[in-house]
């Protein structure tokens, strides 16, 4: 008699994993010995296995969420999955009109939440933004660096799901306390080669001041999402994710003085020292940025 397939490697859903941040995160949790299966509108790259499915209507996501595919979990019994990755939506502010994006993106984070508290897939990482913490920033900004107590504030449609998708976190773990929710407060994701354009940057200070000048290597990120699959717990956890330095070669100091003046400075800065604070993930889940534009070898893929 033919045996069920064994339980082998954690299996993995990531919804959005043929995008920008998505691709990064695969390649990484294949290469560290995770089964990945992507839930996306777009097909990923050839091989991967995944499921064509719009994750803004419920039928579609609790059908993707509990797909027995022939590629890696076919025998496994209900729970298909060991974890989701949620990444799908559209990832900037007026990229279509607001309530369009707000209810895909919002409708999309539900879904997930719901048919994986259903489906028993209690381990779901999903990607906030660091525009849920007020930008852009314009100097009204409590103070520097930025961290997780900081209050939520919302300037766009796009803002506002994500600052809404953190408040129904905290309800879905009230309400079923086993669930583990980690909201991955990314800073503006770059692949390597973005980093071309980094140089410019310097002219105008100003251009960048939005965000206070921090980015997240779409290769680091990937780290975070695994360090969160990894970390155990349970309840709602936000972390802001961003690298440890800036996008600028002026020093941290320089910027914040000459640029957001009214903003307090509650540290000693290092020369380059992200204004986004990532002390939280480093001390939880061991989080560390291994990738800088700086070094030139993060400019290849
Ligand atoms: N790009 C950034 O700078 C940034 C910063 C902070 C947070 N984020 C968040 O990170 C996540 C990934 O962003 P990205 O830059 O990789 O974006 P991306 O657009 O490159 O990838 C998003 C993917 O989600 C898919 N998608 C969108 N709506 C969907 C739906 N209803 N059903 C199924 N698939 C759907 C898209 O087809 C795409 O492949 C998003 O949640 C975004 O809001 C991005």
């Amino acid at each position: 008699m033919k045996s069920p397939k064994q339980k082998t490697a954690k299996r993995i859903l990531v919804t959005g994993g043929t995008g920008k941040l998505g691709k990064a995160c695969v390649q990484d949790l294949l290469a560290h010995g995770y089964d990945v299966f992507v839930v996306d509108v777009v097909a990923p790259e050839k091989g991967i296995p995944h499921i064509i499915a719009d994750l803004s209507d419920f039928g579609q996501t609790l059908d993707a969420l509990s797909s027995v595919s022939f590629d890696i979990h076919a025998g496994v019994g209900p729970q298909a999955f060991d974890a989701i990755v949620h990444l799908a939506a559209f990832p900037t502010p007026r990229q279509y009109p607001d309530a369009h994006l707000f209810q895909n993106n919002l409708m999309g984070t539900y879904n997930v939440f719901e048919a994986g508290r259903r489906l028993g897939i209690h381990n779901i990482i999903w990607a906030s933004s660091e525009t849920t913490l007020g930008e852009p920033f314009d100097g009204a900004e409590p103070y520097a660096p930025v961290d997780e107590d900081y209050p939520l504030r919302a300037k766009s449609a796009y803002a506002l799901a994500k600052v809404l998708m953190e408040d129904m976190a905290r309800q879905f773990v009230l309400q079923t306390p086993d669930m583990k929710l980690i909201g991955l407060r990314f800073s503006n994701v770059m692949e390597p080669q973005d980093y071309a354009k980094f140089a410019a940057y310097d002219d105008d200070p100003e251009e960048r001041k939005w965000n206070m000048w921090a980015y997240i290597d779409a290769r680091d990120g990937s780290q975070a999402i695994r360090k969160a699959i990894e970390w155990e717990a349970t309840g709602m956890h936000p972390f802001i994710i961003a690298n440890a330095d800036t996008v600028m070669s002026k020093s941290s100091t320089e910027l914040m003085k000459n640029f957001l003046p009214q903003v307090e400075v509650r540290k000693e800065l290092g020369e380059h020292e992200t204004l986004l604070s990532i002390e939280k993930a480093r001390r939880v889940l061991g989080y560390e940025p291994e990738f800088s534009w700086r070094n030139k070898k993060s400019w290849q893929a």
